[in-house]
C-alpha cells in the first residue's frame, strides 16, 4: 500500500548564501525523498527560507533595503542554488508568510489555553544607540576567564569558556560600538519544564519510541537528566521590537523569536502547498493522522527539534513527527570548512566553475549513513571515485555497447537473457538496495550497486563485443551481447536514480523509454525495443577544476557567513562559530608519529665562513652516532656558549644538501611570529634527559 510522506530540510537562514555544507543535508533529503518516489508513495518535501531575527533586519539596514526585499533576494539565489543541485523541493516558501503567521498564531493561542506560556521580567543587554535589546552575539568584550578580546557574548573563541553576555568585562554593541546598558523586560516563555512537557518527551524521546537515532536519544537522556531529575527549561519565545518577525497575539512590542516561528515554517510551507495542490493539511497534522513526518536536520539543531518543538505540536493539538533524522558536519579534507583555505565553497561557485552537481551528489551518497557522524569531502578522492564509479564502470556499460546497436542493428535490441547471471544478481538485490535507501545506508547502497555494477562489466568484458563486431557471421552474438549489456545497463539505472536523476533523465532519453520506477528492476526491454542514439552521458573531473574552485572560493569570502550564527541557539552558535579554529588543519597522532624527535647533544658548534645566519652543529645522538646540522640561529648564540648543552632535533628530517655541505636534520627553538619579541630560543630538555631519547 502506498505511504503518505511530508518530509522537511532545515531551513536555511535567509541571509547567506547556501554552500557545500549545507548540501549535505538537501542532497541526502531528497536522495531519500525521490526513492519514496520512485517506489510509489505520496511524498512530499517542503522547505522554505527562515527569514526572520535580529541578524536579517540588521543586514538589510547595512545593505540600504527592507528586510522584505532582502528576503526575496536570496529567496530567488537559494532556489536557484537548490534547483542547481537538482533539489527537487514540492514547495520553497518563506516563513515570512501568512500561512506561518496563522499556524504560529494558532500554536502559541493553544499553548497559552493549555497554560504553557508564561511572562517573566528578565534583564538584558540594551543598545542605547541603535535603540536595540542585543541577542547574545551581537554583545563583544573581554573574555571574563582569559581576557581574550572582541569575544562574543555567549563563549570565548579564544578559551572555548561559555558564560553570559553580563560576565563579560568592558562589553559593547558589535552593532554601534556603544556600551550596552542592562535593561528589564518582559518576556514570553514556553514552559518546557511544565511536568506535562517532560512526561510527554521522556516517552517521545526514548530510545524504544525509534523516532531519534541511538546517539540522539542517548543526549536526550542527558538533556532531560534522570528521571525525577527534570533538567528542562522554560524557552524564551519572545523578543522586543524592533525585530523583523510576527508579532505575538495581545502583546503589542513583542515578536516570536525566530526559532518559534522556524519549525513552523515547515507547516506554513506545506499549507501553501495544499492550498496549491488541493491536498488535505489535516490528513497530515491531525493528532491520529496515518501520514508520517519525517524532519531531515543537522545534529546542531537537535535540541529544537527533538525538545521543543514536539512538545509544541503535542500540547497544541498537533501529531508530532515519525522520525528526526540528523546528520553530522561537512568536513573538507579532514578540517572544518576554511575561508582561508579556499574550502568554504559556495552552491553557487561550485555551479560556477563547471563542476556537475551529479558528481556531488554522488559522492556524498557514497559518503553518508544513517548516523551522525560527520562527512569529509577528500577532494582527491572525490574526483577518483566519481571517475571510477561512475564514469569508468556506469556509464561505461552503455558507452560500450551502445553505438553497436545504432549502426548495426538499426537502434532494436534483441531479446534480453533473463538468466545471465549479472542480470538476476541486479533484480534480487533490488530489494535489499531500496531497504537501504529506506534506512539512509545510502553509502552501503552504494558499495552494493558498485559490486553489481563491476559484474555487469565483468559481463561485457567476457562477450567483448568489440571483437565480435569484427568477426563475419557473430551477428547474432553481437547483438545479444550489446542489448544484454543495455539492459544491464538500464536496471543500474533504476538504482541510481534517486542519486543521478538528471543522468537518468538522459539514460531515459536515450534509451527511449518512460520515466523509471523502483518495480522496473523486475522487468526487461522488449526485443525489437528500438533506441535513440546514444550521446556522451557524463564526462571524468578534471582535477583543474578542483583547483579553480579553491582559487574561487579564497577569493570570495561570503562575508554573509559569518552574519549566519547571532540567531541561534548557543550550542548551535558554538558549532558556527568554530568553523574555521587557528590551529587547523590537525595533525593526528599517527602524523605526528611521523617525526622522529631526539635528545641531542651540542658536541661542537662553530661559525660558517660565507654564512650570515648558520651555525655548524655537531649533534651527538649516543650510541656513538653524530649529525652534522646547519642552524639558523647565528643572530641568537654565539656557538662556544652551545657546546655541551642538550637540545632537541628532528632525527628523521630527510638530509638536505646545502652550499656548505650536507645538513643531517634540524634543532628546535620557539620564536614569536608576531614580531613583537625578538629572538630565537633553542629547547632545553629537563635535567636528567640522555643523548638518543626519544621525544613525544
Ligand atoms: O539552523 C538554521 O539554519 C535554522 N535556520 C534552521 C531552522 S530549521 C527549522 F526549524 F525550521
Ligand atoms: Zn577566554
Amino acid at each position: 500500500m502506498s505511504r503518505k510522506i511530508l518530509v522537511t530540510s532545515a531551513l536555511p537562514y535567509a541571509n547567506g548564501a547556501i554552500h557545500l555544507g549545507h548540501l549535505v543535508e538537501y542532497i541526502q533529503t531528497d536522495i531519500w525523498v525521490r526513492f519514496q518516489k520512485m517506489a510509489g508513495n505520496e511524498c512530499w518535501y517542503v522547505c522554505a527560507d527562515d527569514t526572520h531575527g535580529t541578524p536579517i533586519m540588521l543586514r538589510a539596514e547595512k545593505e540600504g533595503i527592507t528586510p522584505e526585499q532582502l528576503i526575496a533576494r536570496v529567496h530567488d539565489e537559494h532556489a536557484r542554488d537548490f534547483s542547481g543541485f537538482h533539489v527537487g523541493f514540492d514547495n520553497y516558501y518563506t516563513t515570512h508568510s501568512d500561512e506561518t503567521r496563522q499556524c504560529a498564531n494558532d500554536i502559541y493561542l493553544k499553548l497559552r489555553a493549555a497554560g504553557l506560556i508564561e511572562t517573566r521580567t528578565i534583564e538584558q543587554y540594551y543598545d542605547p544607540v541603535k535603540q536595540l535589546f542585543l541577542p547574545d552575539r551581537f554583545i563583544k568584550g573581554e573574555c571574563p576567564k582569559c581576557g581574550a578580546k572582541d569575544q562574543y557574548g555567549d563563549n570565548c573563541e579564544s578559551c572555548g569558556a561559555a558564560y553570559a553576555p553580563t560576565d563579560l568585562k568592558d562589553p559593547y554593541s558589535a552593532v554601534s560600538g556603544a556600551k550596552p546598558e542592562l535593561r528589564n523586560s518582559e518576556h514570553y516563555f514556553f514552559k518546557l519544564s511544565d511536568p506535562r512537557c517532560e512526561t510527554f518527551l521522556r516517552r517521545y524521546t526514548s530510545r524504544d519510541n525509534g523516532v531519534l537515532q541511538s546517539e540522539a536519544a542517548n543526549k536526550m537522556q542527558e538533556w532531560l537528566g534522570a528521571p525525577g531529575e527534570n533538567k528542562l527549561t522554560d524557552w524564551d519565545i519572545s523578543r522586543d521590537a524592533p525585530y523583523f518577525g510576527f508579532e505575538i497575539p495581545d502583546a503589542p512590542g513583542k515578536y516570536f523569536y525566530v526559532w518559534l516561528d522556524a519549525p513552523i515554517g515547515y507547516m506554513g510551507s506545506f499549507k501553501n502547498l495544499c492550498s496549491k495542490n488541493g491536498l488535505d493539511f489535516n490528513e497530515y497534522f491531525r493528532p491520529d493522522s496515518t501520514t508520517e513526518l519525517y524532519h531531515f536536520i543537522g545534529k546542531d539543531i537537535l535540541y529544537f527539534h527533538a525538545l521543543f518543538w514536539p512538545a509544541e505540536l503535542a500540547h497544541a493539538g498537533f501529531r508530532t513527527p515519525t522520525r528526526i533524522f540528523a546528520h553530522g558536519f561537512l568536513t573538507v579534507d579532514g578540517a572544518k570548512m576554511s575561508k582561508s583555505r579556499g574550502t568554504f565553497i559556495t552552491a553557487e561557485s561550485y555551479l560556477k566553475t563547471g563542476l556537475n552537481p551529479e558528481w556531488l551528489r554522488y559522492y556524498y551518497a557514497a559518503k553518508l549513513s544513517a548516523t551522525m557522524e560527520d562527512i569529509d569531502l577528500n577532494l582527491e578522492d572525490f574526483c577518483a571515485r566519481v571517475n571510477s564509479d561512475l564514469v569508468g564502470k556506469y556509464v561505461n556499460i552503455a558507452s560500450r555497447s551502445a553505438g553497436f546497436i545504432s549502426k548495426r542493428f538499426a537502434g532494436q535490441l534483441a531479446p534480453a537473457a533473463t538468466d545471465l547471471p549479472a542480470i538476476k544478481a541486479i533484480q534480487e538485490a533490488a530489494g535489499r538496495v531500496a531497504e537501504l535507501y529506506e534506512a539512509r545506508e545510502f553509502g552501503k547502497a552504494m558499495r552494493e550497486v558498485m559490486a553489481l555494477t563491476d559484474a555487469a562489466n565483468q559481463y561485457v568484458d567476457s562477450v567483448k563485443p568489440w571483437e565480435l563486431a569484427k568477426q563475419e557471421g557473430r551477428e547474432i552474438e553481437l547483438h545479444a551481447a550489446c542489448s544484454n549489456a543495455l539492459n544491464l545497463f538500464r536496471l543500474l539505472t533504476v538504482l541510481l536514480k534517486p542519486i543521478l536523476p538528471v543522468l537518468a533523465g538522459k539514460v531515459e532519453k536515450f534509451l527511449n523509454i518512460a520515466p523509471l520506477a523502483w518495480q522496473d528492476t523486475q522487468s526487461l526491454l522488449a526485443a525489437g525495443h528500438g533506441i535513440n542514439a546514444y550521446e556522451h552521458l557524463m564526462t571524468r573531473i578534471d582535477a583543474k577544476l578542483i583547483e579553480k574552485l579553491l582559487e574561487a572560493n579564497k577569493e570570495s569570502l561570503a562575508p554573509a557567513q559569518e552574519q549566519q550564527s547571532p540567531q541561534r541557539h548557543a550550542e548551535h552558535q558554538q558549532n558556527e562559530a568554530k568553523a574555521e579554529s587557528p590551529w587547523e588543519p590537525f595533525c593526528n597522532i599517527d602524523d605526528f608519529m611521523k617525526l622522529d624527535l631526539r635528545i641531542a647533544r651540542i658536541a661542537n658548534a662553530e661559525q660558517v665562513e660565507g654564512a650570515d645566519k648558520l651555525v655548524r652543529l655537531t649533534l651527538d645522538l649516543g650510541n656513538d652516532e653524530t649529525r652534522n646540522v646547519f642552524a639558523g640561529i647565528k643572530a641568537a648564540y654565539d656557538p662556544a656558549q652551545l657546546i655541551g648543552r642538550l637540545t632537541v632535533m628532528v632525527a628523521n628530517l630527510a638530509p638536505r644538501k646545502m652550499k656548505f655541505g650536507l645538513s643531517e636534520g634540524m634543532v628546535l627553538a620557539a620564536s614569536d611570529t608576531t614580531g613583537s619579541v625578538p629572538g630565537l630560543f633553542l629547547l632545553s630538555p629537563d635535567s636528567g634527559a640522555q643523548p638518543g631519547m626519544r621525544v613525544k
